[in-house]
């Protein structure tokens, strides 16, 4: 009987893949496939995609020469790769055809992994894009109030005033309590068990994506009942929000009003604690978004502790200068900081944190405007590598170069096509491009520029002693993480001057 509970769902499991896999090559027996021929030839490839994501994707590009093909993924299964030429076509074609939602929920199994009804009715984007974004100057002193007392937890110096950390663990998660503050508030974002959840389920939910789409629907939620059961699931980060989110609505009635987005979702729709729960857990994405975060504050710091003394000096006078004349972090200070401006997008171009962007699924056969046919049911993305590692595009393109992006602005009169969060070049895809182009990315951007800023003023960063270069990014399935384990010093610095914000310094 035991036996037989797990070879039936083997059996069924096995006979998808293949189904899946005769069906989909006979659908796109026009489009070149990366690899070795065949159905061992494939999984052999989608095997090597995972472990060696770039290799792949650059004999790949230089072997086609431009054309569209299909790389074989475990993750994602045929992704159908367009090439420079076709983002503007994509980056205008709307949901009908090359949808974003059917490419999430293939990708996530959301209605599993998290709530169905998020996609259906996404009313917090605009809530992101509309009043988070107009109203940053309210989220400042928050965030800047909570990145000094997370990083005094997150570096925890003993008698001397140095201290060495694996920088990407403990950046994930200094950078979730951060966000959270935004999101949740003071309480629960500083609730350790909390944190630990939600990083948790974003580093689980990717994976229970991929293995739900390869069980047909009568099986999924049973699958994904197991998957929780042993890896935890959606139900440990809402064990801690629901409670939370059903007080602060009990409070909200007798008239208390927080500074949170958790705030501004609630204003605008008037939905219950559960509702908010799933709403707060899939605005962060799971926290995949918060997760980003990190990656970009994590890969920083291992470029300024690589960086030459003089260089960092430009980039922390800047923020000092800035900071004297306006007396506090703002909107408008923020974006004096050119340079460390242009740090932070270039961190975004030379590491992304994925190496191809805008994926949608076609939910109906189309064609490219060259006559290419994309058949219903593929999964089409964008590579970043082409791109932001385009010669043409950005001179000596392998060279981390923090100043690249001031030395553009300051060269011409276009100030903000140059600015991180400015999307309308088709040059640079850190946060997408089109319609569905990153919501968060005004405030993401905040968050960077304050969380950066704050290390420089309190911190000199160094690498350890002996090692002479900055870690190797390790990249998984097409996404890009910096090295989990390698080590920053920390160095505190005299006479720190630091803007006066609510928490005691
Ligand atoms: C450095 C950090 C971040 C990066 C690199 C990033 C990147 C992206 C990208 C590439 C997309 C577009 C996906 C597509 O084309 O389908 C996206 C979408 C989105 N992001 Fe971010 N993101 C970041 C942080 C955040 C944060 C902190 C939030 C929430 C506060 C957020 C909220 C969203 C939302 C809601 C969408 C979906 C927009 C839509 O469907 O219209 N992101 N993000």
């Amino acid at each position: 009987m035991l036996r037989a509970a797990f070879i039936v769902p083997l059996v069924i499991y096995v006979t998808r893949i293949l189904y899946r896999f005769f069906i989909w090559k006979r659908k796109t027996a026009h489009l070149p496939c990366y690899g070795p021929a065949g159905i061992f030839g494939y999984y052999y490839t989608a095997v090597r995609y995972t472990f060696h994501s770039v290799e792949c994707m650059q004999d790949a590009i230089s072997k086609y020469n431009g054309r569209p093909f299909i790389m074989p993924t475990l993750i994602n299964g045929a992704i159908l790769v367009a090439g420079p030429q076709y983002i503007d076509f994509l980056r205008k074609s709307d949901d009908s055809i090359f949808s974003q939602k059917a490419a999430i929920q293939e990708a996530t199994q959301l209605d599993y992994t998290l709530d169905p009804h998020q996609l259906k009715n996404p009313y917090a984007i605009g809530i992101l894009l509309g009043e988070v974004t107009r109203e940053i100057d309210k989220y400042i002193p928050d965030i800047v109030d909570e990145t000094v007392l997370a990083l005094d937890a997150a570096l925890p110096f003993a008698k001397t005033n140095q201290v060495s950390v694996p920088l990407f663990h403990s950046m994930t998660s200094m950078i979730a309590r951060v966000v959270n503050r935004s999101f949740v508030g003071p309480e629960l974002c500083r609730d350790q068990d909390y944190i630990r959840a939600s990083i948790r389920y974003a580093q689980t939910f990717i994976m229970y994506g991929m293995v739900l789409k390869l069980f047909p629907g009568f099986m999924k939620s049973s699958v994904y009942a197991l998957l929780a059961a042993l890896f935890g699931g959606k139900e440990e980060p809402a064990r801690h929000l629901l409670p939370h989110l059903a007080n602060y609505i009990k409070q909200r009635e007798e008239g208390k009003r927080s500074t949170t987005i958790v705030e501004a979702l609630i204003a605008a729709s008037g939905e219950n604690a559960e509702q908010l729960t799933m709403r707060v857990i899939a605005l962060d994405f799971g926290s995949i978004h918060t997760l980003l975060v990190s990656i970009v504050v994590t890969q920083t710091l291992f470029e300024l502790a690589a960086m030459t003394p003089p260089d960092v000096e430009l980039i922390r006078s800047e923020v000092e200068d800035v900071l004297s004349q306006e007396g506090s972090w703002t909107k408008s200070a923020l974006s004096r900081c050119s340079r460390l401006d242009s740090l932070l997008r270039e961190v975004g171009r030379l590491h992304g944190v994925t190496i191809f962007s805008h994926e949608r699924r076609t939910v109906q056969d189309a064609a490219f405007p060259d006559g290419i046919a994309v058949p219903g049911d593929t999964m089409v993305s964008v590579i970043n590598l082409a791109v932001h590692l385009d010669p043409n595009i950005y001179p000596d393109p392998q060279k981390f170069d923090a100043f690249r992006f001031y030395r553009m602005r300051t060269a011409g009169d276009q100030d903000v096509k140059y600015d991180l969060a400015t999307i309308d070049s088709n040059n640079y895809l850190l946060f997408g491009l089109g319609r569905h182009a990153c919501a968060g990315r005004f405030f993401a951007a905040a968050v960077l520029k304050l969380v950066i800023a704050t290390i420089l003023l309190k911190y000199d960063v160094t690498l350890p002693e002996g090692v002479g270069k900055r870690p190797k990014n390790k990249v998984f399935s097409g996404v890009i993480v910096p090295a989990d384990r390698a080590r920053v010093k920390f160095t505190k610095r005299d006479s720190v001057k630091l803007p006066s914000t609510s928490c005691s310094l």
